[in-house]
């Protein structure tokens, strides 16, 4: 990777408005931060284990923030050493300290869910709030199965923040079936069962991201998965073992570099590689829908750390991509995909359906809207419906020339400025600052590999 100057204040483009321009090829190495899910993870877990917990690779978005200066106020003490290296002083499981102040979670699902679960487990109080994004989000999916273990909610309707919970030490395990494919629910419920007496079990009938369990595992926690006739896989963990500080490195996120991979393959001639990306094979259902477009997308140097699968991705733009049917069991692999790939076939020669897409409604916007109306503004043809979209592409980029809402959105906002760097006309984003959540250098890092980022004329 080359050393790369930045010319324009990065604060002020961040700040607002900003918009995309035709770019042409994409060309570079750059490196992606770190893996989001994990690295909320990597600092819960820390803060809840006994001894030291040393995290590299971390991801230093508002998001992840958010999860520390929780993690700080129930006890914890978490730093950042010149070394750039993150470390946990953990409490011990069970010993987290009531929070004096409200928790704010700014824009994170994932921090609020997964912390509704741990806090569940103490005989603490604790209210959470968030931005005018997570303030819509529903949290009853969490309260239902949280409220059977024994923790008590008081909430806005619909299990909406803010809300105020009460913990206890004398939680019950439970097994739950999971209504919806969700890693949240999943995780937020066993994170309270390391606390509850007896056994908590989970029933997933459709595969998510299983970090909690590969971690809580790397933290010396036993857990037992099995899967079933159907299909089902079934976890359950026994409460009142002990966690043990440990050392976590992060690789870099598949999500985020979903936006480089998209940008180099709608632009014709473009050849990037992104070195440690994290192939959790729960989460590669968007570079496997690439590929079946066409896409040349290969995997280079494969190790695996921690029995997590990484490797560099090389990512080379030969031509227009093909439009498929994506499956919709595949959804629960690519659940934060769908806008990026939603601008890829907007480019793509042929019809692309997606169905399966009914959790899009409840992300940081309603994903499924706030693509179809900005797509539409960019003069892309499409239908949708209740839990599907279908988009036609010519084999050629739309027109663009639109500007967009981004609705506190960091992934409607990146994948709109994507599209621009190939439309015909610039393509803007109302608001470039929900980016932060989790790509804080994403202007600078697209920059490098040849995007044209800069405020509308
Ligand atoms: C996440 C799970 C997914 C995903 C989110 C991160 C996680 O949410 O959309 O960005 O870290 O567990 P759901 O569990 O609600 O699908």
């Amino acid at each position: 990777m080359t050393q790369f100057a930045f010319e324009k204040d990065p604060a002020e483009l961040y700040a607002n408005a900003l918009s995309s321009r035709k770019s042409g090829p994409l060309n570079g190495t750059v490196r992606i931060p770190g893996d989001k899910s994990m690295s909320h993870r990597a600092l819960m877990f820390g803060a809840l284990a006994e001894g030291e917990t040393m995290i590299s690779g971390l991801l230093e978005g508002e998001d992840v923030y958010n999860t520390a200066a929780a993690m700080r106020a129930m006890g914890a003490t978490i730093t950042k050493g010149d070394d750039g290296l993150w470390r946990c002083f953990g409490v011990g499981l069970g010993n987290l300290v009531e929070p004096t102040e409200v928790l704010e979670m700014g824009n994170s699902g994932t921090s609020t869910r997964l912390l509704m679960g741990i806090v569940a487990g103490h005989p603490i109080s604790a209210c959470f709030t968030g931005d005018k994004s997570l303030i819509k989000r529903p949290m009853g999916r969490v309260i239902t199965p949280l409220e059977e273990m024994g923790a008590t909610f008081l909430s806005r309707a619909g299990g909406r923040p803010p809300f105020a919970m009460r913990g206890s030490n004398e939680l019950k395990g439970i097994t739950y079936k999971l209504p919806v494919a969700s890693a949240q629910v999943k995780s937020a419920i066993l994170l309270a069962g390391l606390n509850a007496r007896g056994t908590t079990t989970v029933i997933e009938p459709h595969p998510t991201r299983n970090y909690t369990e590969n971690m809580l595992r790397h933290f010396g926690i036993k857990l037992n998965v099995e899967r079933n006739e159907s299909g089902e896989d079934t976890i359950s963990v026994n409460g009142g073992q002990t966690m043990l500080g440990c050392a976590v490195d992060v690789p870099c996120d598949p999500s985020s570099a979903a936006f480089p991979v998209v940008a180099a393959l709608i632009n014709e001639g473009s050849e990037i590689k992104l070195p440690r990306i994290g192939l959790n094979d729960r989460r590669i259902g968007l570079y496997t829908t690439l590929i079946e477009m066409g896409a040349n997308i290969s995997f280079e140097n494969e190790t695996t750390e921690a029995g997590e699968r990484i490797a560099t991705l090389v990512v080379k733009s030969t031509g227009p991509l093909k439009g498929i049917d994506v499956p919709a069991d595949r959804v629960p692999s690519m659940i934060d995909e769908f806008p990026v790939l939603a601008m890829a076939a907007a480019c793509a020669e042929g019809t692309t359906t997606m169905t399966g897409l009914a959790e899009l409604r409840v992300k940081e916007s309603d994903r499924l809207l706030m693509v179809a109306e900005g797509l539409k503004l960019c003069g892309v043809k499409l239908e949708m419906g209740d839990d599907w979209l279908t988009i036609h592409g010519t084999g050629k980029p739309p027109k663009g020339g639109a500007t967009v809402e981004t609705a506190l959105d960091h992934r409607i906002a990146m994948s709109f400025l994507v599209l621009g760097t190939a439309t015909q006309d610039p393509v803007a984003i109302d608001d470039a600052s929900p980016i932060k959540t989790s790509f804080p250098n994403f202007i600078e890092l697209m920059t490098e590999l040849g995007a044209d980022l800069d405020l509308p004329a």
